[in-house]
C-alpha cells in the first residue's frame, strides 16, 4: 500500500503488498530484493522439477509492520533460509520483526488475498475477526495515552510494537479490584505504581490526579461492576534500541478486566520454588518482567500445586509469584515476612492494618513482621496467601507436608472475612460514576495510530 508509506516500494512487491513502513524499510527492502532474486532463480529451477510443491502454502494470515500496530503475527514459521515463491503474483514476503533494527531477514511468507488489503478498514476488519466469535467481551474498556482516550472495541486495544515495554520490559504496572461498582484501594495501588515508575526511571505523562481520573472514567465507560483494572506506565514507543532516550514520551495504558470472583474458602497446596527469586532491586518494583514469576507458577502447576513459595538466600520465606504470604503460629501470632526484598503488597498492608481487630477480640495474640525460616513456616498452625486477586487464600500443604492439621484454619477464614468485608463496605473504596462515558470511536483510534509516525 504505497499510500501508507513514506518509502517507495519496489515494483516486485507489487501493489498487493501491504507494508506500513518502519523507518529502516529501505534497507529491509534492499535486503529482501536481493534475497528474493537469489531465491527466485533457485525456486524457478526447483519448480520446474517439482511443480506440485506450489500448493504448500504457509498459513500466514496478515501482517502490518507499522510500529503503530501490533504485528498480526504469522502463525507458523516458514523456512528461514529464503522466500518460497509460490505464484509470484499472489505471494508476498514480509519481514521478521525480531531483529527489526539491525538486520532484517525475510523469514515469513505471507499469502495475501487477491485484492489488496491493508487499508485502515481492512486491518480493522482483520483485528475484529478474532473478537467476533467471543461471547462475552472480557476487556470492556482500555485507555491508551498513545491514542489519547478510552477504547471500547477490543479489536482496537493495541500497544505499539516499538513501545519499550513490549520489547525491553521497560514498564511498570499495578492493579485494583473492582467490587460491586467500587474500586478497592485504588489510591494505595496508585502510590505503589508511581513509586515503581520512579525506580524504573519512567516519568508519568500525567500527574497522579489525572491518572486517578482516567482510571475511574475508563471503569465507568466499561460499565463493568466486578473484576479488576490493570494499568501500565511504559518508557513509551520510539524505536527498538535499548535506551529510551529517543522515546518522546512515556505511555500510560489501562484495561478493565471483567471477572467474577468470590471469597476463597478452599485450601491449596504449595511447593518451594526452585526458580530463583528476583534480587530486591527488581522484586520491590512492580515491573513487567515476570518471567521468574511465570516459571515459578508453572513449576508449581507441573508438580500439582497451586503456586510456589520463594525463599531468600538467607533461608527466610519471601513471597509467592504474585501474592504475599502470612502465617499463624501455634501461639496464635500473625506473622508476615518483611517487605525489604519483596513486593510491598497492598493487601498484606491492609491485612496488617485490620488484623489488630482480631487481637482486640482475643482471637490473635499479636500481629508482626518478622523473618520466618522455612522450618518455622512449615511448623505453623495456619498459612495463607494474601493478594488483591484473592484477598486471602488458605494454604493447607507445603512440599507435601500438611500445615497444622492440614485443614483450612479458622483464623485464616476470620482474616479473610475481615478483608472481604472491607472490600464490600470499608473506607478504602471509590464509587465508580457509571454515568460518565466518553470513549473514542474506532475511526478516531485508527486515525490516531495512523498519524503517530507522521
Ligand atoms: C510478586 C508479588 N508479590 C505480592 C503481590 C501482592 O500484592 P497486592 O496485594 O498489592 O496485590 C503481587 C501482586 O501482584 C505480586 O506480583
Amino acid at each position: 500500500m504505497a499510500g501508507s508509506t513514506k518509502h517507495s516500494v519496489p515494483a516486485w512487491l507489487g501493489r498487493r503488498c501491504l507494508i506500513l513502513c518502519p523507518p529502516n524499510l529501505k534497507r529491509a527492502l534492499a535486503k529482501m530484493a536481493e534475497t528474493r532474486q537469489a531465491s527466485e532463480r533457485k525456486t524457478t529451477r526447483k519448480r520446474m522439477r517439482e511443480p506440485e510443491r506450489e500448493t504448500e502454502a504457509h498459513q500466514y494470515t496478515s501482517i502490518s509492520t507499522s510500529p503503530n500496530l501490533y504485528l498480526i503475527a504469522a502463525t507458523r514459521q516458514a523456512k528461514a533460509s529464503a522466500f518460497r515463491l509460490l505464484k509470484p503474483s499472489s505471494l508476498r514476503a514480509v519481514v521478521s520483526h525480531s531483529t527489526f533494527r539491525s538486520r532484517l531477514f525475510c523469514r515469513h511468507l505471507v499469502t495475501l488475498p487477491s485484492s489488496p488489503w491493508g487499508t485502515k478498514f481492512q486491518v480493522l476488519d482483520k483485528l475484529k475477526e478474532k473478537w467476533s466469535a467471543v461471547k462475552k467481551q472480557p476487556y470492556p474498556a482500555m485507555y491508551s495515552s498513545v491514542v489519547g482516550g478510552i477504547i471500547l472495541d477490543p479489536a482496537m486495544m493495541v500497544i505499539p510494537m516499538d513501545d519499550h515495554m513490549v520489547h525491553r520490559g521497560h514498564g511498570v504496572f499495578d492493579t485494583a479490584t473492582l467490587m460491586d461498582g467500587y474500586l478497592y484501594e485504588l489510591g494505595t495501588h496508585l502510590d505503589r505504581f508511581l513509586r515503581s515508575a520512579s525506580k524504573a526511571k519512567i516519568k508519568s505523562p500525567f500527574p497522579r490526579e489525572i491518572l486517578h481520573n482516567i482510571l475511574i472514567q475508563m471503569t465507568a465507560a466499561s460499565k463493568c461492576k466486578k473484576g479488576s483494572i490493570r494499568y501500565w506506565l511504559s518508557a513509551g514507543p520510539g524505536n527498538f534500541l535499548l535506551s529510551p532516550a529517543a522515546c518522546p514520551e512515556a505511555a500510560f495504558y489501562a484495561v478493565v478486566i471483567d471477572d467474577d470472583f468470590s471469597q476463597c474458602k478452599e485450601g491449596v497446596k504449595v511447593i518451594t520454588s526452585t526458580v530463583p527469586m528476583k534480587p530486591s532491586l527488581f522484586a520491590t518494583v512492580k515491573n513487567v518482567n515476570y518471567l521468574p514469576n511465570v516459571l515459578s507458577v508453572m513449576e508449581a502447576e507441573e508438580k500439582g500445586a497451586w503456586s510456589a513459595i520463594w525463599v531468600d538466600e538467607q533461608g527466610y520465606v519471601a513471597e509467592g509469584p504474585n501474592v504475599n504470604v502470612a502465617f499463624i503460629t501455634k501461639n496464635k501470632e500473625l506473622l508476615l515476612p518483611s517487605f525489604d526484598k519483596i513486593l510491598s503488597g497492598c493487601t498484606a498492608k491492609r491485612l496488617l492494618a485490620l488484623a489488630p481487630q482480631l487481637v482486640e477480640k482475643g482471637l490473635l495474640i499479636s500481629v508482626s513482621i518478622v523473618d520466618i525460616t522455612v522450618d518455622s513456616g512449615k511448623d505453623s498452625a495456619e498459612m495463607m496467601f494474601v493478594g488483591s486477586c484473592l484477598p486471602i487464600l488458605p494454604i493447607v500443604e507445603w512440599d507435601d507436608r500438611p500445615i497444622g492439621d492440614g485443614k483450612v484454619g479458622e483464623l485464616t477464614l476470620a482474616l479473610s472475612d475481615l478483608l472481604w468485608e472491607d472490600m464490600l463496605g470499608g473506607p478504602e473504596r471509590i464509587q465508580v460514576p457509571y454515568y460518565v462515558c466518553l470513549s473514542l470511536s474506532q475511526m478516531d483510534i485508527a486515525n490516531h495510530l495512523g498519524t503517530r509516525m507522521q
